[in-house]
C-alpha cells in the first residue's frame, strides 16, 4: 500500500521496492547504500541546488574517463575509498608484504627483462639498484615469482604521460625471480608527482585545499604459484609528500631506505657505471592462496 513519502520512510520505501528474485549480495550492498545516502542528505540537510551541483561534479567526471584516462577510479582514490576497498580485501595477514593501491599507469605487458637489466632507458637521475628476495609467509623463497614493476621518472612522468619525452616501456619491467627466489634490477630513483588535475578531481582538490601529488615510489605486481597476488609499492623514505599522500597509499611498512652506496666493488656487482648510487632492499613475502 502505498504511504507518504517523508524524510523518515523515503530509505524504506526504496528498500522495499526491491524485488524478491534480488541477487541477495546486491540485495545487501544497495540496502546499505540507500540508507546512508539517505542519512548522509539528511544529515547535511542537502539543498536543491547542492544536489544538481553534485549531479554536474559526477556527470563531468563521467565525461572526462575514456580508453587512457579513468575519473571515477581517481575520484574513488583521493576520497580514499580505493585504499579503504583494497584495505578490507587484502587484510594484514602475519608477516605477509601489505598491498596498496594500482593506480591507472599499469599497463598490461611490462617488458620482460633478464634480472639486472636496467628499467631505465633514459639515463638521467640518481641510479638505483633495487634488490630482494620474494618469499612465502613462512620465509620459504618463492623461485620462479614474477615482479611486474613501474615507476615514473626522475622527473616525476611515468612512459604513458609523455609519449614523445620517453620511449615507451621506460620505468618498466617483467622480472622473474632466480632460484632463491631473488630478483635484482636497476633503475633510478623515481620522483614525487602530480596524479592528472586538469579534470574535476584536480577542482575537488583545490577546491578543498589540498596538493595532488604522491611521493615517490616504484610499484609491483608480484606473483608465484600457490599464492596470492600481490598489488603494491615501495615508497622512497624521505621522499616529500610522504606524509600526505593525495591518494592515502603509504603503509609504513612500505616506506623503504634508499641507501646511498659509494663502493665501487658494489658498483661491478650491479653494473652500475656511477658512483654514488642508491640501493633499496625488500623482502616481498606472498600468502599462500585460499
Ligand atoms: C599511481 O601511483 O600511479 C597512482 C595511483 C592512484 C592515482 C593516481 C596515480
Ligand atoms: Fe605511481
Amino acid at each position: 500500500m502505498a504511504t507518504d513519502f517523508t524524510e523518515e520512510t523515503a530509505a524504506d520505501a526504496v528498500t522495499e521496492s526491491f524485488g524478491p528474485r534480488t541477487d541477495p549480495r546486491l540485495r545487501e550492498v544497495l540496502v546499505s547504500l540507500v540508507r546512508h545516502l539517505h542519512a548522509f542528505a539528511r544529515d547535511v540537510e542537502l539543498t536543491v541546488p547542492e544536489w544538481e551541483q553534485a549531479i554536474g561534479f559526477l556527470t563531468r567526471t563521467g565525461q572526462k574517463c575514456d580508453d587512457e584516462r579513468q575519473e571515477f577510479i581517481l575520484l574513488s582514490d583521493v576520497l580514499g575509498l580505493s585504499m579503504l576497498v583494497e584495505t578490507i580485501s587484502n587484510r594484514k595477514f602475519g608477516v605477509a608484504t601489505e598491498s596498496t593501491v594500482l593506480g591507472p599507469f599499469h599497463v598490461v605487458e611490462s617488458p620482460a627483462r633478464p634480472l639486472g637489466d636496467s628499467i631505465d632507458l633514459v639515463g638521467t637521475g640518481t641510479p638505483c639498484v633495487v634488490t630482494g628476495r620474494v618469499l612465502s609467509v613462512d620465509r620459504t623463497p618463492l623461485p620462479g615469482a614474477t615482479l611486474d614493476v613501474w615507476q615514473a621518472s626522475d622527473q616525476g612522468f611515468y612512459d604513458v604521460q609523455q609519449p614523445a619525452g620517453q620511449p615507451r616501456g621506460n620505468g618498466r619491467g617483467l622480472f622473474t625471480a632466480d632460484a632463491e627466489g631473488r630478483f635484482w634490477f636497476r633503475t633510478v630513483v623515481p620522483s614525487y608527482y602530480p596524479i592528472p588535475a586538469d579534470g574535476p578531481v584536480g577542482e575537488l582538490l583545490r577546491a578543498t585545499g589540498r596538493h595532488a601529488f604522491r611521493p615517490a615510489h616504484i610499484h609491483f605486481i608480484v606473483t608465484a604459484p600457490g599464492h596470492r597476488e600481490l598489488t603494491t609499492h615501495i615508497f622512497v623514505a624521505g621522499s616529500e609528500y610522504i606524509e600526505s599522500d593525495t591518494v592515502f597509499a603509504v603503509k609504513q611498512s612500505l616506506v623503504v631506505d634508499f641507501t646511498e652506496v659509494d663502493d665501487p666493488a658494489r658498483a661491478k656487482q650491479w653494473n652500475v657505471g656511477q658512483l654514488p648510487f642508491r640501493h633499496a632492499d625488500v623482502d616481498i613475502i606472498l600468502q599462500p592462496a585460499g
